[in-house]
């Protein structure tokens, strides 16, 4: 649908799309719900936590909020979310993502290689290998890693085509309404250059900024019963921030999070196959201790995945 610049075309647009008056007028009626915003909410987040993770009654909370997120594609919020990602609110509610990056203390990543191994040969020889011999993982490698997983690699104009304002950056990994709820920390244990410690990637400056943690030291935190930790080059902390995509995405906003984790990680997983590194996640770590250590709420913010990587023995 092209833009609407005045309030005559806004109003016949509006006539052919009885769904965008039926969100105005809940909009007026029961809650904030504006179609220009990243507020296409019908359910905001608080209300997800209220109703599905503190239910009344003692049932499955997490069965129901994954489960049954989705019980009729016809209610407001499937017409004004879901369902509709190029039209101008779904793409406004992505540029209103947070994409601030705090750049003060960062450290530069080198240009991440390209990879010339084939698709078929990375993916039928992608295996688990808990066998680490603890040589370091150098820059470039972790460059190359997080790059693939997660980096930019494309843009989307919103707004007026005729006149482009502005864009919203894409990555290597696909992301329900190009919201990216997933943020990736790197605990490094043998990283050449890289100093032992936690730092987050941030993907639009493809930098890393340390991450100071609290609670026990790292190897305890990150510590395997498969494994010795010492001897990776380095762990993957999955983190999933509920308010980036549930106010658009209501109960369904987690199952596209993990959707999510579950495509950057197989990028991850190919990538380190082509670079002849060695790989596994990990469902073993403790979450509510990784959480305290990393500063993050267990509530909207939320631990969900821990991989390592390191250099095969
Ligand atoms: C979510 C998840 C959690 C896992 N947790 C562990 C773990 O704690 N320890 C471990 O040694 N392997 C773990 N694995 C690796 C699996 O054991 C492995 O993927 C599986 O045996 C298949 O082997 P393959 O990856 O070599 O094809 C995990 C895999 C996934 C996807």
């Amino acid at each position: 649908m092209p833009y609407k610049k005045t309030k005559e075309e806004v109003a016949s647009s509006l006539a052919e799309h009885d769904y965008l008056q039926a969100v105005g007028r809940f909009s007026m009626q029961h809650t904030m719900v504006s179609v220009y915003s990243s507020s296409t909410v019908l359910r905001p987040p608080d209300s997800v936590i209220r109703g599905r993770w503190f239910p009344n009654s003692d049932d499955f909370a997490g069965e129901s909020a994954l489960l049954n997120y989705r019980t009729d594609n016809t209610n407001i919020g499937f017409q004004a979310g879901v369902g509709r990602f190029f039209e101008p609110d779904a793409v406004l509610s992505s540029c209103h993502a947070d994409l601030e990056e705090d750049l003060s203390q960062t450290i530069d990543l080198p240009k991440p290689k390209k990879l010339k191994t084939g698709l078929t040969a990375t993916i039928t020889s992608r295996r688990s290998s808990r066998a680490f011999n603890g040589d370091e993982v150098t820059m470039e490698e972790l460059a190359t890693l997080l790059h693939h997983a997660q980096g930019n690699s494309g843009e989307l104009p919103y707004g007026d085509p005729t006149n482009p304002h502005g864009t919203v950056e894409l990555r290597n990994a696909p992301s329900g309404g190009g919201l990216y709820p997933i943020k990736l920390f790197v605990t490094a244990f043998n990283v050449k250059g890289l100093q032992r410690g936690t730092y987050e990637y941030l993907p639009y400056a493809h930098k890393l900024s340390p991450t100071p943690t609290t609670g026990p030291d790292q190897e305890l935190l990150w510590k395997s019963p498969d494994f010795d930790i010492e001897d990776t080059g380095f762990a993957l902390t999955f983190v999933y921030n509920l308010y980036d995509n549930s106010r658009k995405y209501g109960d369904g906003g987690a199952v596209f999070g993990l959707i999510e984790v579950g495509a950057i990680l197989q990028n991850l997983h190919l990538t380190r196959t082509s670079l002849a590194l060695a790989g596994c996640d990990q469902g073993s770590y403790d979450k509510q201790l990784l959480e305290r250590a990393l500063r993050l709420d267990g509530h909207t913010h939320h631990v969900v995945h821990v991989t390592v990587i390191g250099q095969e023995d």
